[in-house]
């Protein structure tokens, strides 16, 4: 099987298990896990955030995000496609208490004249949400002048800003800058370890003094407060310390292989040019049929209606691409000519 569901799915290395089976341990809801303590002070210095918060999940991070925001009563504004709006069980609504404002973006992407229109337009806006890279608008990544713009503009406005950063290092990788670079641009943020770094469990929260005090009690209210979780700690270590850029570049890399090969069987498929991370959309109407032969032969990939997912990550290899493109191209000559051509 060649697995491009998603980045979640990979396994921890020979060195992350070696590190848990040496991980000294605590209570960690009590503070006094090392092993926790140490990943939250690797956390800050990456972030440049004065405090970071170990979380079991990155909907979690999130939530307590909002919550921490004081969102609740108030508006929080944000892309129509992005995590939290569409794919977090309506979590902003029913435990943070906000009501959503989304914007169309572009590609997932917002512009910082958007955002200003919508924040003179609307009543009591408590928080802006962005996401970068950008899931749903296929790995996008906003620059880091779109950023400053808008976090200049929310500050100006007195609203904070928040950044679900899931794939945060698929966006330092790509602008070719430490993640420190992207966190000076928002005042909260959240990174997966068990995406693109590989780790088996968790999220790292970050921000700064009273928000993160709120935070933490966020999050033991929502039963976040983990134990000895330096055992799912330790490897998330590892991960961080193995030249994390280097391997989201090779991720990208080989989205990169995917997207060519899949332009060159047919261009309408997908522009290899808007392919910036990990992530390699194609929309075809026969998207149903496609996933399902591809599922056959062994490829396994993720999405909804006309669109098909592909993601890369630290389990997948250029064979695998190539058995990708390969079964791709069966697929096609098998399907009836002129059949679900339409692109995006
Ligand atoms: C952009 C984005 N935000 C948030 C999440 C939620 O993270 P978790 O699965 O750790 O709850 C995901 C998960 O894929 C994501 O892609």
């Amino acid at each position: 099987m060649h697995d491009f569901r998603s980045d979640t799915v990979t396994l921890p290395t020979p060195a992350m298990m070696a590190a848990v089976a040496v991980a000294r341990l605590g209570d960690a809801a009590r503070g006094d896990d090392p092993t926790v303590l140490a990943l939250e002070a690797l956390a800050c210095d990456l972030t440049g955030k004065a405090d970071a918060l170990f979380l079991p999940s990155g909907t979690m991070a999130n939530l307590a995000a909002l919550i921490a925001h004081d969102c609740s009563g108030g508006a929080i504004l944000l892309e129509d496609s992005a995590h939290i709006h569409t794919a977090e069980g309506g979590g902003f609504a029913t435990l943070a208490g906000a009501a959503a404002l989304p914007l169309q973006g572009r590609h997932g992407l917002l512009a910082p004249a958007d955002i200003d229109a919508a924040i003179a337009a609307a009543a009591d806006v408590r928080l802006v949400c962005l996401e970068n890279t950008h899931n749903a608008g296929g790995g996008t990544v906003m620059p880091l002048d779109t950023m400053a713009a808008i976090h200049d503009l929310a500050r100006r406005a007195g609203i904070p800003v928040h950044l679900d950063g899931a794939r945060l290092f698929n966006a330092a990788a790509y602008l070719n800058r430490p993640i420190i670079d992207l966190c000076r641009q928002v005042d909260s943020v959240w990174f997966a370890l068990c995406k693109g770094l590989g780790a088996p469990v968790g999220a790292i929260l970050a921000g700064d003094g009273a928000f993160m005090m709120k935070a933490r009690r966020a999050t033991k209210m929502l039963g976040g407060a983990m134990r000895q979780a330096g055992l799912i700690a330790a490897p998330a270590i590892v991960a961080l310390q193995d030249d994390p850029y280097a391997r989201h570049r090779r991720d990208h890399a080989l989205a990169r292989r995917l997207a060519d090969g899949l332009a060159a069987l047919d261009a309408a498929l997908v522009d290899p040019a808007g392919v910036q991370t990990n992530i390699v959309n194609v929309f075809r109407d026969d998207a149903e049929a496609i996933r399902q032969a591809l599922r056959a032969q062994g490829v396994l990939v993720l999405g909804k209606g006309r669109k098909i997912r592909f993601v890369t990550h630290a389990q997948v290899d250029a064979a695998a691409v190539d058995a990708a493109i390969a079964a791709f191209a069966g697929i096609l000559k098998s399907l009836p000519a002129g059949h679900g051509m339409a692109a995006q």
